[in-house]
């Protein structure tokens, strides 16, 4: 039995085997198909009468896909998990578009970070000026809708208004689009393209790297 997320490409669905039961649990933004205790209820139900149940993730999922919580649930429900980490959006999709998230001569530092927090959680909010001084590459997930929020913040931490920007939609797949500005002028352009998420957004010098090294691929 094999429960997946919306961000699973239909290649990997269209590997797996035919006898199999499989549940859409996906969630998009706004349309959440299973909320995350019933997810867990679901795995908790399923594990008791299939000798395997794969919980099927986009990127890693450990990395901003609830994958601890979910572990954590099951655990406690006396449910044996495995993990196989994946290669993370965060890393594949700027790896995709040419642009090395470090750099000898532009970035030793990477923070990744989401850019839609959770409500009502019970953390302090992501300290975006912080991340502006402290980190030479930023990767934000989900953050397109929060854009212009976000870029303030990181200018009153320090960014200048010219720091080079991409947001990469469908990273690693046929759908793959890429948008690239700087800091003044990206939301502009996110509004005037119609670009939507699910997208990464990567700042800092090595963005500018994706002139020369995405000709290459
Ligand atoms: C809930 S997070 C899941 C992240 C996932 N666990 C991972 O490791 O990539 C969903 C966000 O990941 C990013 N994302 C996932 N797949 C993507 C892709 N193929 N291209 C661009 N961004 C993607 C987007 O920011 C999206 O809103």
């Amino acid at each position: 039995m094999v429960l997946y997320d919306a961000l699973v490409s239909p290649e990997i669905l269209a590997a797996i085997n035919p006898k199999a039961e499989k549940i859409n649990g996906g969630k998009r933004r706004g349309r959440h198909s299973l909320v995350q205790s019933e997810t867990t209820q679901l795995l908790i139900e399923k594990a008791q009468t299939n000798p395997v149940v794969v919980r099927l993730k986009g990127g890693d999922p450990f990395v901003f896909g609830r994958g601890g919580e979910e572990m954590e649930d099951l655990i406690q429900a006396g449910v044996p998990v495995e993990v196989v980490p994946g290669v993370t959006s965060g890393i594949a999709a700027p790896a995709y578009a040419g642009i090395p998230l470090t750099h000898r001569h532009y970035s030793s530092s990477v923070t990744f970070v989401t850019g839609h927090e959770a409500a009502g959680k019970y953390r302090p909010e992501v300290n975006w000026e912080a991340i502006a001084k402290g980190s030479e590459t930023i990767v934000i997930y989900m953050g397109v809708h929060n854009l212009s929020n976000i870029i303030g913040q990181l200018q009153t931490g320090g960014l200048s208004p010219d720091t080079p920007i991409a947001l990469i939609r469908w990273g690693t797949t046929s759908k793959q689009e890429q948008l690239t500005g700087t800091l003044e002028t990206i939301v502009q352009l996110v509004f005037d393209t119609e670009f939507k998420a699910p997208a990464i957004a990567i700042i800092g010098e090595v963005v500018n790297l994706h002139r020369v090294l995405s000709n290459f691929k």
